[in-house]
C-alpha cells in the first residue's frame, strides 16, 4: 500500500510509515501545488498532509484509491471532512499532544503583549535605548484580571489553568455548560458579547468552520473594552483580520497578539504597521517534542487503519 507525505514532517513519523508502506515524500520544504498533489496521489491509499495542503471535495473524488487522509494538525478546516465521509474515507487529526505547548505559547503572545516586549528588544537592537526611563514601554498588569476563553475545549482549558497563577477570573463561551470548568477553575460561562464586554484578555481556541468564521467581526470587536486585549492562536479567519486592523487603529481595543492569519502567509494591509499587535508565523506548536510526537500520532493513524485497526484520533468515526 502506498502513502503520500506532502511535505518534510519529523523523521519519526517517515520511519514508522517506511517500515510498513511504500511511501512517496514531498522532500520539500514548500508545499505541492494543487496538480502535483493530485498527480502523486492518483494511486495512493493514505495521504498524510498538513494545514496547507486543501484537500477539497474535487480532490478527493480524483482520488479513487484513497481511504485515509490524516491530518499532521489538530485543525482539519483545510479538508472537506463531509466531503470525504461521503467517500468513506477517514479523517484524522493529532489532538492532545499539542495542547500544552499551544497553551505555552498563548501565554507567552499574552505576556509579549502585555509587557511590550517585542517593542523593547527592537529597542535595543536598534540601539535606540536611551536609558531607564520611568514612562518607557508601559504595559498592562494581569494578575487579577479577568480572562475569556472563547472555546472551551482542550487548549482553552489548558490556557485557563495557567491563569490560575495570575489569580484571574475565568469566563468562557461556548455551545453547552462545562461543569469541569466551574469545579477545577470556578469558570462561568457567559454569551459571547457578555465575555467580549467583561473581560481584560480574550483568548480563541475554537476550531474553524461555518459558526466560527469572522466570529470576531467589526461590531464583535467594538465590544471589548478599549484597553482588552486579544490573543488567537486558533485559526485567523475566526477574525474579520481587516476590522481587527480598524478596531487597533482606533484604539477601539488595546492590542493583539496573532499567531494565525486570515491568508497565511499574508497579512492584512496596514497589520505590521501597527504597534498594538505581536505577530508570530503560526508556531504554537512548535516545540521539538510535539511536533514529533504530531508526526508519530499522524504516521500511527495511518498504519493502525489500513491494519484495520482503530486510529489513534478520528475525525469522522462514522466511516469506520
Ligand atoms: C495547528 O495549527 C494545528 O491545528 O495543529
Amino acid at each position: 500500500m502506498k502513502v503520500l507525505i506532502t511535505r518534510q514532517i519529523p523523521r519519526v513519523g517517515i520511519d514508522l510509515l517506511r517500515e510498513r508502506l511504500d511511501v512517496d515524500l514531498n522532500a520539500s520544504s514548500t508545499p505541492l501545488d494543487p496538480d502535483e498533489l493530485r498527480r502523486r496521489a492518483a494511486d495512493c491509499d493514505a495521504l498524510l498532509c498538513l494545514l496547507t495542503d486543501a484537500i477539497d471535495r474535487q480532490l478527493l473524488a480524483d482520488l479513487p484509491h484513497l481511504r485515509i487522509v490524516s491530518n499532521h494538525a489538530v485543525g482539519v478546516d483545510n479538508i472537506d471532512v463531509e466531503a470525504a465521509t461521503e467517500r468513506g474515507i477517514a479523517v484524522t487529526n493529532t489532538p492532545g499532544v499539542l495542547t500544552e505547548a499551544t497553551a505555552d505559547f498563548t501565554w507567552a503572545l499574552l505576556l509579549g503583549l502585555a509587557r511590550r516586549l517585542v517593542e523593547g528588544d527592537r529597542m535595543m537592537r536598534a540601539g535606540d535605548y536611551p536609558g531607564w526611563d520611568p514612562l518607557m514601554l508601559l504595559g498592562t498588569d494581569l494578575v487579577g484580571k479577568t480572562l475569556g476563553i472563547i472555546g472551551p475545549g482542550r487548549i482553552g482549558k489548558a490556557v485557563a489553568r495557567r491563569a490560575r497563577g495570575w489569580e484571574m477570573t475565568i469566563r468562557y463561551c461556548g455551545r453547552s455548560d462545562h461543569p469541569d470548568w466551574e469545579r477545577e477553575l470556578g469558570a462561568t460561562r457567559l454569551a459571547l458579547d457578555d465575555l467580549l464586554a467583561e473581560a481584560d484578555v480574550v483568548s480563541l481556541h475554537v476550531p474553524l468552520n461555518e459558526e466560527t468564521h469572522h466570529l470576531l467581526d467589526g461590531p464583535r470587536l467594538r465590544k471589548m473594552k478599549p484597553t482588552a486585549l486579544l490573543i488567537n492562536t486558533a485559526r485567523g479567519p475566526v477574525i474579520d483580520e481587516e476590522a481587527l486592523v480598524a478596531a487597533l487603529r482606533d484604539r477601539a481595543i488595546g492590542g493583539a497578539a496573532l499567531d494565525v492569519f486570515e491568508r497565511e502567509p499574508d497579512t492584512a494591509p496596514g497589520l505590521v504597521d501597527l504597534d498594538n499587535v505581536l505577530l508570530a508565523p503560526h508556531i504554537a506548536s512548535a516545540t521539538v517534542d510535539t511536533r514529533n510526537r504530531m508526526a508519530e500520532i499522524a504516521a500511527r493513524n495511518i498504519v493502525r487503519f489500513l491494519d484495520g485497526e482503530r486510529p489513534v484520533s478520528i475525525v469522522n468515526p462514522e466511516v469506520l
